[in-house]
């Protein structure tokens, strides 16, 4: 696997390569992310991936610092699945003057859900998954479904600018107890990571009550962050939006049967957790 930092040395690896398949990640890399490797090997031809902490998606106050960066570790799972290129810029690299024209999401996909309670981190994601498409052109691009509005958004965002990079969403992948893979697990105490599933527990109760006809999604919404908060999580959402667009079902809607997801962000201690589940 080759190993490349800058961007001028990165086009000259890839001049000429149609087919490559891009998987973008922060680095600590989880089998949740292997899993995307694999899957964007049966996409294209070469594997690259990249790992770039990005600043400008992280918020003031959240853990961009503390951010875990295990470079050396993560080398070794790429080289076992065979990736070609891993493109790993510094941040001189990838921006080497302020980054000042930037990538905005429109407000009602980018302004809601987690785009409310971190603001600025799609104008961040957008920002730097434009810039390394520019830097990579790839064919494809996948991105794990446990990020649905970051997905979405990107989906979006590739239609809409006609980019010429085809995204595809991976499942997301879980441990045996059910809660989804994150880089962000690994600051749970122990006590913590066994009370984690439950907010995968949760979305399968909402999941449940809503398959059954639960009459008032919004109500139902409210008993979900009522039962994370009763068990000492701070919930910041649970809300069940329509697949299509992340926007909240009508009544008329949700009886015609609208395809739902159910979303949800909380805190247990200082990690916040986000997950997801289709209905
Ligand atoms: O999902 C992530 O790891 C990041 O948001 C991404 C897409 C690599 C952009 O920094």
């Amino acid at each position: 696997m080759k190993i490349i930092s800058s961007i001028d040395d990165l086009r000259d690896q890839l001049s000429g390569q149609l087919r490559t398949a891009f998987v973008p990640t922060m680095g600590n890399l989880h089998e949740g992310h292997l899993s995307l490797m694999r899957l964007a090997r049966k996409h294209g031809d070469p594997v690259v991936a990249s790992i770039f902490v990005n600043r400008l998606q992280f918020g003031p106050n959240e853990d961009f610092d503390k951010y875990p960066r295990t470079f050396q570790a993560d080398v070794e799972k790429l080289e076992k699945e065979g990736v070609y290129v891993l493109f790993a810029p510094t941040e001189k690299d990838l921006y080497p003057e302020p980054q000042e024209y930037r990538v905005q999401p429109p407000d009602g996909l980018g302004n809601i859900l987690e785009g409310e309670f971190r603001p600025g981190f799609f104008n961040g994601v957008c920002t730097v998954v434009t810039k390394l498409f520019s830097c990579v052109q790839p064919r494809v691009a996948v991105f794990g479904k446990k990020d649905y509005q970051q997905l979405m958004i990107i989906r979006n965002m590739a239609r809409q600018f006609a980019m010429p990079t085809e995204i595809i969403g991976a499942e997301t992948f879980r441990a045996d107890d059910g809660l989804a893979l994150s880089s962000r697990n690994g600051y749970l105490s122990t006590e913590e990571r066994l009370e984690a599933p439950f907010l995968y527990q949760t979305l399968n109760w909402v999941a449940e009550q809503t398959r059954g006809g639960h009459p008032d999604l919004l109500a139902l919404e409210r008993a979900a962050m009522a039962r994370l908060a009763e068990r000492g999580w701070k919930p910041d959402y649970v809300s069940i939006r329509k697949r299509m667009n992340l926007q909240a079902p009508t009544a008329d809607e949700h009886a015609a049967g609208a395809p739902l997801v159910v979303l949800a962000a909380a805190k247990l201690g200082n990690t916040r957790l986000i997950d997801n589940l289709e209905i």
